[in-house]
């Protein structure tokens, strides 16, 4: 298969058709690029349930404890950063490009007695000025927003839905160099065997990195489903990061690592959070 081809049940799309008699009515366009779709979403479900934690779900809900105002979180996925801080009273809405991953995060909602305002949105393009006290980016979401343009133009979107002293706490992963083949992975999902082969890490310059990820559906022995899944994550450094933030007009006032209050950031750390306010 070509990149650039995706296959849904069986059916090779070609660039600019919309993929025909898709169950799921998802009229895909080709060269558009499939993200977080219906295997990617349950994959990220049945691997980080509600309940799993990296560590950003105690941290995130320590540092916004006693907001009283409204807080969003983009990339809001299967909630499940957004599920315990609503648990533990604070007020939160989530928005999402992928449909599929809002979908998982609306039936987490329900599980849990939950009935919050979930909406798809795209970090580029939304803003609602001076609506939000905090807006949240974990799990290094961000990075999926590539190219310092449109980086710094999602930025400007956050700085202005923050209300007054609002604060963005909002996750880096450090660069890294691409890693080799990683072996294939499955899930159970009922009878269902699901499969992710990941072609990690072509450097695709200006500091972005492209996997290729193969999610395979398989129904006694057979594929009933293929997606493919080109992931693309710009890379920051920390200096760049904070430049990024200062032109956007933030103030950065802390970079906690690996989500430990207060410890200082280093260039063998898993995971920079950077809390800025608005300059
Ligand atoms: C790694 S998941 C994180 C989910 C959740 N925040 C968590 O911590 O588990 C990344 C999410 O970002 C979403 N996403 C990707 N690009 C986006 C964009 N430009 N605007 C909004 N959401 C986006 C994906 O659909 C996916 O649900």
């Amino acid at each position: 298969m070509l990149a650039g081809q995706t296959v849904l049940a069986g059916q090779t799309v070609l660039a600019g058709q919309t993929v025909q008699g898709d169950k799921d009515g998802e009229g895909l366009m080709v060269g558009q690029v499939l993200r977080y779709g219906r295997l990617c979403s349950l994959v990220y479900q049945l691997d980080k349930p509600i309940g799993s934690s990296f560590g950003d779900v105690e941290f995130y809900r320590e540092r916004l404890a006693g907001t009283t105002g409204e807080i969003l979180e983009p990339a809001v996925g299967t909630g499940r950063i957004l599920v315990p801080l609503l648990r533990s009273g604070l007020q939160v809405r989530g928005y999402d490009t992928s449909p599929h991953m809002l979908a998982l995060c609306r039936d987490n909602c329900v599980t849990h007695g939950l009935d919050p305002v979930l909406f798809e949105a795209d970090l580029t393009t939304y803003r609602e000025p001076a609506a939000f006290a905090a807006i949240i980016i974990p799990a290094g979401s961000f990075a999926l927003v590539t190219g310092r343009e449109q980086a710094l133009r999602a930025l400007r979107h956050i700085r202005e839905s923050l209300a007054a002293h609002g604060r963005l706490l909002v996750d880096i992963e450090p660069l890294a160099s691409p890693t080799g083949p990683e072996p294939t992975r499955h899930w159970w999902h009922g009878e269902d065997l699901i499969t992710l082969t990941c072609h990690p890490g072509v450097d695709t310059g200006d500091r972005c990195q492209t996997s290729w990820c193969r999610y395979e559906l398989w129904r006694d022995g057979v594929l009933v489903r293929t997606e493919l899944e080109p992931f693309t994550l710009q890379r920051y450094d920390l200096a760049e990061f904070a430049t990024l933030l200062r032109d956007a007009g933030f103030t950065t006032s802390t970079v906690h690592a690996d989500y430990q209050v207060g410890q200082s950031p280093t260039g063998q750390s898993r995971v920079w959070t950077f809390e800025a306010t608005i300059a």
